[in-house]
């Protein structure tokens, strides 16, 4: 196991009908910017039950965070917390207003040129403080609800934005607030919450073994209530267990101590930011492709998974990674969600245009042992066709 430090400082308050407490997480006396997307939280209410649970309390909201959130709208925020004196901000909504929230959190108090916060990649931003920040989830999938990271659209493309001063002070998580989500949104959470896992599993062993069996058991939970809580919105216990999984997905937890490849999470932030596919749609479209052509450098893990996720035990190795990376895309597909760029019009003469994005953004060196060059990118493009 390699060397890690762990922290994480996110107090989670999970359950039903728990909005109530609200009022006794934010800091006493703090005025409020609650923050939240194209209008979901108004139309199921979550925002009135947000109000209400702080009434008393001077509140400002602030509206219109898009998916895949733009720094322009950020900066609009910022100027808001900024004029209004703001001392605590409130997410209210899925992981673009969670990640948008922490860019504003961030940039309210940084005193050069905001657009520098988007050109650290995964390092720690050089910003010293932060407004302190909390969360009501309303769509289970990127785990920012329990991070540090960010993603950022900016100029056409999708940026990181990373900063220990960002960890939510709390994070509300009520299964109940995500019964509202159209299928299309359960499908992209359970496949994100599956890639996030398997980034930091299907890699090379390390001896981290604890970390492996707390992979698997997260991937079996998704395989067992994937359909389920598509099928049956309002079952509140597949729910949970979703909304559970994806937190512990990527919290830091299963990723401390062994290699890391996010190679999927690269190349599909350019699907969405060149041709709009949701996020975790880019992720189901490359993951069985990239498995392809990384057969090699993964093999070990790949059969381990093979194995311990899908109980293949038989074949010679090469048929029995082939089947679970079959297997992986019948599960994917089973959710309703493609596994090619055709299916969502992307032609051959595109890969051109995706490669040269990911050579702008600096996506030259990929994969746990960044020995992935544009040249395989292209061909996991071209196999994912
Ligand atoms: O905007 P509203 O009206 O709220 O509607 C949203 C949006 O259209 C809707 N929605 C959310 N909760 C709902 C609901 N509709 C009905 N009922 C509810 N309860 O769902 C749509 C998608 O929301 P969005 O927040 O964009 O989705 P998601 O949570 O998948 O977040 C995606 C963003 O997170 C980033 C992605 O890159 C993308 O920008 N990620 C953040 C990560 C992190 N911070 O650690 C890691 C991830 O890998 C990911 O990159
Ligand atoms: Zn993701």
């Amino acid at each position: 196991m390699q060397n890690f430090n762990y922290y994480n400082p996110t107090q989670i308050i999970f359950g039903k009908d728990r909005l109530a407490e609200l009022n006794d997480h934010v800091p006493a006396n703090s005025k409020v910017l609650v923050l939240y997307g194209g209008g979901s939280v108004k139309k199921y209410g979550t925002l009135n039950k947000v109000t209400e649970a702080l009434q008393g309390r001077e509140i400002i909201e602030f509206g219109g965070i898009e998916p895949n959130p733009k720094y322009t709208t950020l900066m609009k925020a910022v100027e808001v917390a900024k004029e209004q004196n703001v001392d605590f901000l409130l997410a209210v909504g899925g992981g673009s207003v969670m990640d948008g929230t922490k860019f504003i959190a961030l940039a309210a108090k940084y005193e050069g040129n905001c657009e520098e916060l988007l050109e650290h990649g995964f390092n720690p931003v050089p910003a010293k403080s932060a407004l302190p920040l909390g969360m009501v989830v309303t769509l289970p999938a990127t785990g920012s609800e329990m991070n540090m990271g960010a993603v950022v659209s900016h100029n056409g493309s999708k940026l990181p934005v990373f900063s220990p001063l960002v960890f939510p002070k709390f994070s509300f998580l009520d299964p109940t607030l995500t019964f509202s989500l159209p299928v299309k949104q359960v499908a992209n959470g359970v496949l994100d919450t599956f890639i996030h896992t398997v980034e930091q599993y299907v890699t090379f062993p390390a001896e981290g073994r604890f970390q492996d069996r707390t992979a698997e058991g997260i991937l079996l939970t998704l395989i067992e209530i994937g359909n389920k809580t598509i099928e049956n919105p309002t079952d509140y216990d597949a729910r949970a267990n979703l909304v559970w999984c994806a937190t512990n997905a990527l919290n830091g937890l299963i990723g401390s101590g062994v290699p890391q490849d996010w190679t999927t999470h690269m190349i599909g932030h350019e699907l969405t930011a060149l041709f709009g596919i949701d996020h975790g749609h880019t992720l189901a479209i490359l993951q069985p492709s990239i498995w392809k052509v990384r057969k090699e450098q993964k093999h070990d893990k790949l059969l381990q998974y093979a194995e311990r996720v899908w109980n293949i035990t038989e074949g010679t190795d090469d048929e029995r990674i082939d089947l679970a990376i079959d297997k992986t895309r019948a599960f994917f597909e089973s959710l309703g969600l493609s596994t090619s760029l055709s299916s969502c019009g992307i032609k051959k003469e595109s890969i051109d245009e995706i490669v040269n994005a990911l050579e702008k953004n600096g996506r030259t060196a990929l994969s746990e042992s960044g020995d992935l060059t544009l040249d395989i990118s292209r061909k996991i493009l071209e196999d994912a066709l």
